[in-house]
């Protein structure tokens, strides 16, 4: 990694070992521009969030670890699934304890630059749950990115058995995307 290199910290809210929005996320890294890393993120140990607990224990490391790495990165990519209609409540419960701590929302989300995209064996994309997560990212104060939407539909088709996504336009088009998205934060600096 050189000095001018833009860190992404990219996210899936799906748990699934075969998931498509995590291969989305693995060919997004694999397809970022050389002057771009996507370190992808894990939230599988975040427990669901118990105010209880973080009373008596404070936040767990999955999620201290996680905002560090965030607030360290240059920008944030979320790969969404849709639940009926709207966002994953995994994926929510997730980002609703990284926005725990004081100071922690403007030190880990404030100001960063952020692209949503998503994939689903339906219809539509997963638009509806895009388009649920903007008033999240507007609460944090983020910067989203509004380039051509990756919004994958069909995604059993895009992608084979092992989770490599072989559908050469689909390709393309995320490579642009992720290189539109690091330019982006590039120009703003
Ligand atoms: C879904 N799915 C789904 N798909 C969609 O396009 N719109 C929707 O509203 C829903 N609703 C929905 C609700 C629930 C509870 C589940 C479990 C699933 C299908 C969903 O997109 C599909 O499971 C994806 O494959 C999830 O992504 P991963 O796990 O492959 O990344």
């Amino acid at each position: 990694m050189t000095a001018s290199m833009t860190r992404i910290v990219g996210i899936s809210g799906s748990l699934r070992q075969g998931s498509f929005n995590s291969a989305l996320l693995r060919a997004a890294a694999e397809l970022a521009p050389d002057n771009a890393h996507i370190e992808i993120g894990a939230i599988a140990d975040i427990p669901l969030y118990d105010g209880d607990l973080e009373d008596e224990s404070g936040r767990p490391a999955a999620v201290t670890r996680l905002q560090d790495r965030i607030a360290a990165a240059d920008g944030l990519l979320i790969v969404t699934p849709e639940y009926n209609g709207s966002i994953p409540g995994v994926l929510k419960n997730a980002i609703d304890w990284l926005s725990r701590g004081d100071g922690e929302v403007a030190r880990v989300f404030g100001g960063k630059p952020v692209a949503l995209m998503g994939a689903t064996p339906g219809g539509l994309g997963t638009v509806y749950a895009q388009q649920a997560w903007l008033p999240v990212l507007r609460a944090f104060r983020m910067r989203p990115w509004f380039g051509q939407p990756i919004t994958l539909s069909r995604v059993h088709e895009l992608f084979d058995g092992s989770g490599s996504l072989t559908d050469d336009a689909t390709r393309e088009r995320l490579a642009a995307c992720i290189g539109e998205f690091v330019a982006s934060i590039e120009r703003a600096g």
